[in-house]
């Protein structure tokens, strides 16, 4: 597989200006756009490993769209962190030959955040709004009216003198992106003309990943050493990504140039990333849960009381995972760890 490096993203900035914009949506659009071309983030759906079902569904959605000449519906994408939702939306507006435009919903604290947003959309420009389970009640509203009727409603003036004045958008795509999807409101869901879950990632699509992000940093791997990454990566490309890099450092550092399996299992245990991929406070919450708790059934509060780990953080970083690979499971009363949980905090004792 070749792949060409853009000359353009040599320029691409880097993850901290890429913060920094945070809150400035349209410069976050400009900056997307160079980010976009840096070659770890795939730029098309060809580059785009895994989620078969889903890319099936948007090749469709695509095809229909261009046919109608028309934008694609709304679109809204769940799933755990990194699994590949703003990629995904990239990806679909360069399809489609348009401009994304990316926020997130905690940017957006008053109504004419996401009124300035919207009036400088162009027809069929697809607009991201990330975290969208945490958009307020007034942006909630507008954007209603905005994704049906492509219609914006502003009240001007207050009491007897109140005028409601009516601005029409062009016709634009909104994709939503969360990791709570529970968190967002019926009618809000309802909008969205297709609802997609993003899957956790089988090894051989990590392994595939791994190698081509390593030809973009230079950097060569053996399949063995891919395989190692792959099982420590939580099904998550954006872990794998990262593994990665902190390995390049390694063998940097001691002059080798080629990650082989042995080098890679070193610089994972010096990063304290065990053979399943989870670190010291996965190790530290399970430990909790059978130590403290009997195995449970215990509530979140408790473990992150017992940890020191804040509620939110476990619930969304930690508890997917674990409850991914069945080492932790729901029920009415609490979590509970299970049998597999209980064998692999034995052998790593042990060992
Ligand atoms: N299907 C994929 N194929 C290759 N790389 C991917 C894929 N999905 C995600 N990535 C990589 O993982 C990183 C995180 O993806 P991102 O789209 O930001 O995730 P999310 O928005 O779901 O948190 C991206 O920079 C990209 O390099
Ligand atoms: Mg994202």
């Amino acid at each position: 597989m070749i792949i060409k490096r853009s000359k353009k993203s040599q320029n691409r900035p880097d993850d901290t200006s890429l913060k920094e914009h945070k809150r400035d949506p349209v410069d976050i659009q400009k900056k997307e756009k160079d980010y976009f071309i840096n070659d770890i983030r795939p730029g098309s759906f060809k580059e785009y490993v895994g989620q078969k079902d889903l890319k099936k569904i948007l090749d469709i959605v695509i095809k229909a769209a261009k046919l109608r000449n028309e934008p694609i519906d709304h679109l809204l994408l769940y799933g755990p962190p990194g699994l590949g939702k703003t990629t995904i939306s990239l990806i679909l507006a360069s399809e489609m030959g348009v401009d994304c435009k990316i926020t997130s919903a905690p940017s957006l604290e008053k109504p004419k955040d996401i009124i300035g947003l919207l009036v400088k959309l162009k027809p069929g420009d697809v607009l991201f709004l990330d975290e969208i389970h945490r958009l307020n009640h007034l942006a909630e509203e507008l954007l209603y009216l905005a994704m049906e009727d492509y219609r914006l409603d502003i009240t001007i003036g207050k009491g007897q003198s109140t005028k409601i004045s009516s601005i029409s958008l062009p016709k634009f795509t909104l994709i939503g992106a969360t990791t709570k999807i529970g968190n967002v409101s019926f009618p809000l869901r309802d909008r969205f003309g297709l609802v997609q879950r993003l899957k956790y990632y089988e090894y051989h699509e990590l392994i595939l990943i791994i190698k081509r992000s390593a030809i973009v940093l230079q950097t060569s791997i053996t399949h063995e050493g891919a395989i190692e990454i792959a099982i420590r990566s939580r099904g998550t490309p954006r872990i794998a990504n990262r593994l990665l890099r902190r390995i390049r450092d390694y063998i940097q550092v001691k002059r080798m140039n080629l990650i082989t399996k042995d080098l890679a299992i070193e610089a994972l245990d010096l990063y304290k990333i065990d053979s399943k991929g989870l670190n010291w406070t996965d190790h530290l919450i399970l430990e909790t849960m059978i130590f403290q708790f009997n195995g449970g059934p215990v509530g979140l509060e408790a473990i992150a009381a017992s940890t020191g780990e804040d509620i939110k953080t476990i619930e969304q970083v930690y508890e997917p995972y674990l409850l991914q690979i069945g080492y932790v499971n729901r029920t009415p009363r609490g979590r509970v760890v299970t049998e597999a949980a209980y064998k692999y905090i034995e052998t790593i004792k042990k060992g």
